[in-house]
């Protein structure tokens, strides 16, 4: 019995790669971190934890100095502004290059994790 429970499993793992077919969407650079959208829980917006280490710096709220030399166009405590640079919140997280590593903010593994599912899966509100 759990030998056939196991089998029915396995079979089904393998069929869903094959049945999703809309994996392209042409921003294919997630590589080795293998994100398949359709097989994860893609968080909402205010619970990617990470926002709240990049709002340090990264915020509409903060002027002058308190924006540490983050752009004044990119500002990640609305949705849009994050969603609007996704593709470069990606790249420079990947890179380990955000949050400077100067700062001493850092994030786990799990929080980039969620921001990359969140950024590479539709960024939802
Ligand atoms: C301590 C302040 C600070 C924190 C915290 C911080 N940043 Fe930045 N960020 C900067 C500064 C300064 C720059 C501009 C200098 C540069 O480009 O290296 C920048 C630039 C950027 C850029 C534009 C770089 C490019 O060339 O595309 C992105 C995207 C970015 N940050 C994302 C993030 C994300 C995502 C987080 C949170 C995970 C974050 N940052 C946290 C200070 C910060």
């Amino acid at each position: 019995m759990q030998r056939l429970l196991f089998g029915v499993v396995a079979a089904f793992s393998l069929l869903l790669p094959g049945c999703g077919g809309e994996d392209g969407g042409g921003s294919d650079d997630t590589g080795e971190r293998e994100i398949d959208c359709d097989n994860e829980a893609v968080p909402s917006y205010s619970e990617v934890r990470a926002f709240g280490v990049c709002t340090n710096c990264h915020s509409s709220d903060n002027e002058g100095v308190e924006r540490n030399g983050a752009p004044p166009s990119l500002n990640f405590d609305s949705h849009d502004g994050a969603a609007s640079a996704a593709p470069r919140i990606v790249n420079q997280v990947s890179m380990g290059s955000m949050p400077p590593a100067t700062s001493g903010f850092s994030l786990t593994s799990g929080e980039k994790r969620e921001l990359f599912v969140w950024a590479e899966c539709g960024t939802p509100e």
